[in-house]
């Protein structure tokens, strides 16, 4: 059966609930460059920050909204004046400006969490949405916990909100408990209870907690939500959000059963998915779906041979329209700056002057190393780039001694955010033990390695290898990455760098509370 598409609106929280993962700790360019590549992506709404839970916060969800064009650019804020006036702040010289801003309507939320009453949250969702509304037309609110939630009560408030000038009203799954038809039969209850609502976009937020935050999105839309909220890689708050991938290959693959359409550019999904996984520290799993690594690889021999005769003979979906294939381009050891910079344009990075003398030279020493340069490693190398932000350490030079005679002893030197040389060493249990304690040594700090990963960027023994280190600093754990083809110099790089992103960490907490402070190593 032909349908014509309803088109759903995708609002992508990659930067706002997908950040709340521990240990993600993105600094404000690796947000923007984030940022970019989702407007690329072809996504609505980007949902860029929490504007009032820390400076950099601030700062980033204000650079996105000055420098990305096309998705409407939002920013969190609790139903509260100043949230809302530092929301209404940062997003302000966005194209298309959204506030977005939430209340609690459970009562397990209203009498535990905020400790206060519904008469006090009808009255917070009301000031709220007036207020964000006096600085920008477009105000999205949310019910948080709402399935847990009287459904009665939780359309008076969202009367409240529309009469308020709410233009979205999205209802979220907070804590992953809901079930499809549940869930749906919660939405038709509420449009039933607000007719308003039908004014209105309604939007769906669903956590993962039971594995159903995509199926539950999907009974919303059919029950009639016209905007998925939803994270590149499903990352999130505990087990995540709905993933933004999964929603639209579902919606794009069963166009014909479900009649739904997103403005999504699929052929973006793959490279958006490496770049936030790069970006956050967080692994795809080999089995996700339509981004895993063996989302399209067949292992039994009946598959094999199914798919050489006819690809649809085990795929619903082709690797290409995600963007998996035609990586093919390859540059050399002689490929000169030119052919080096309109493979960065094909790839979506635009890079002159200063960035582009700097990609040269790395492209150079990779090349140097490794017979082709690929698409793959060009990207790699191009996120390695951003990450080295200001008032960071550096990892300057590092000797390793590694034998299987006596147990391997690591020098190093980092430049400190003050550019003064630390010098460190350590005789460790393994050459990456030994850098990373010597690393600690040269900065005085005693931060603890929680999670080390390497993967290889591409296959084939030259291959760039790429390390992934999650550190705790005095209570706050950080991630960091690091890219070379020596992979204890990949190691180095992303422990210097979580430990500059656990420091900025506990900075913050320390200017909030100034009691705290970082422990030196002893
Ligand atoms: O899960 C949730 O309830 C949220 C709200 C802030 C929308 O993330
Ligand atoms: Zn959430």
């Amino acid at each position: 059966m032909d349908m014509d598409p309803e088109r759903v609106i995708i609002f992508d929280t990659t930067l706002r609930d997908g950040e709340q993962s521990p240990g993600i700790s993105l600094n404000a360019t690796e947000k923007l460059e984030i940022a970019n590549q989702l407007a690329r992506l072809g996504v609505d709404v980007i949902e860029a920050g929490f504007p009032i839970a820390s400076p950099g916060d601030f700062e980033a969800v204000q650079a996105i909204a000055r420098e990305v064009q096309g998705p409407v650019i939002t920013g969190l804020a609790r139903a509260q004046a100043p949230d809302i006036e530092r929301a209404a702040e940062a997003v302000r010289d966005a194209e298309r400006p959204r506030i977005h801003t939430f209340i609690s309507t459970s009562d397990i939320h209203i009498e535990h969490q905020l400790q206060s009453t519904r008469a006090d949250v009808k009255e917070g969702a009301r000031a709220s949405v007036a207020h964000a509304r006096s600085f920008v037309e477009d105000v999205e609110f949310s019910p948080m916990d709402a399935t847990r939630a009287d459904v009665e009560f939780t359309a008076e408030v969202v009367q409240i909100a529309i009469d308020e000038g709410a233009t979205t009203i999205n209802i979220p799954d907070t804590v992953g408990y809901a079930v499809p038809d549940e869930y749906a039969g919660f939405l038709t209850r509420l449009y039933e209870y607000v007719p308003d609502l039908r004014g209105c976009v309604l939007s769906v937020h669903c956590h993962d907690d039971l594995g159903l935050a995509v199926a539950n999105s999907l009974a919303g839309v059919r029950a009639g939500a016209r905007q998925v909220e939803c994270a590149i890689n499903g990352i999130g708050e505990r087990a995540g959000n709905a993933s933004l991938e999964e929603i639209v290959m579902l919606l794009a693959t069963r166009v014909d059963h479900l009649g739904y359409a997103t403005g999504v550019q699929t052929r973006e999904i793959a490279r958006t998915s490496r770049i936030v996984s790069r970006l956050t520290g967080y692994p795809v799993q080999p089995n996700k779906a339509v981004v895993g690594r063996n989302a399209f690889a067949h292992e039994s021999g009946i598959h094999q041979d199914g798919v050489l005769k006819e690809r649809t003979t085990f795929e619903i979906m082709d690797a290409t329209t995600i963007g998996l294939e035609g990586n093919d381009l390859v540059l050399g050891k002689h490929s000169g700056r030119h052919a080096l910079r309109s493979a960065l344009g094909e790839l979506g990075f635009e890079v002159d002057g200063q960035a582009l003398n700097t990609a040269f030279k790395r492209f150079k020493e990779l090349a140097d190393r490794k017979k082709t340069v690929t698409a793959m490693d060009l990207e790699a190398l191009v996120t390695d780039e951003l990450r080295d932000a200001l008032r960071s350490y550096t990892l300057a030079w590092f000797d390793v001694d590694v034998s299987n005679r006596r147990p391997p002893h690591a020098r190093v030197s980092v430049r400190s955010p003050d550019d003064e040389e630390l010098l460190g060493d350590f005789t460790g249990d393994g050459p990456v033990d030994a850098i990373f304690r010597a690393i600690n040594s040269a900065t005085k700090r005693e931060a603890r390695l929680r999670e080390f990963r390497i993967d290889a960027v591409t296959g084939g023994q030259d291959a760039l290898g790429e390390a992934s280190v999650v550190l705790e600093l005095a209570g706050q754990t950080a991630s960091g990455q690091g890219v070379s083809t020596d992979i204890i110099e990949a190691a180095a790089l992303a422990y210097v760098r979580a430990l500059s992103n656990a420091e900025r960490k506990v900075t913050a907490v320390a200017d909030a509370e100034p009691d705290r402070e970082l422990t030196p190593a002893p």
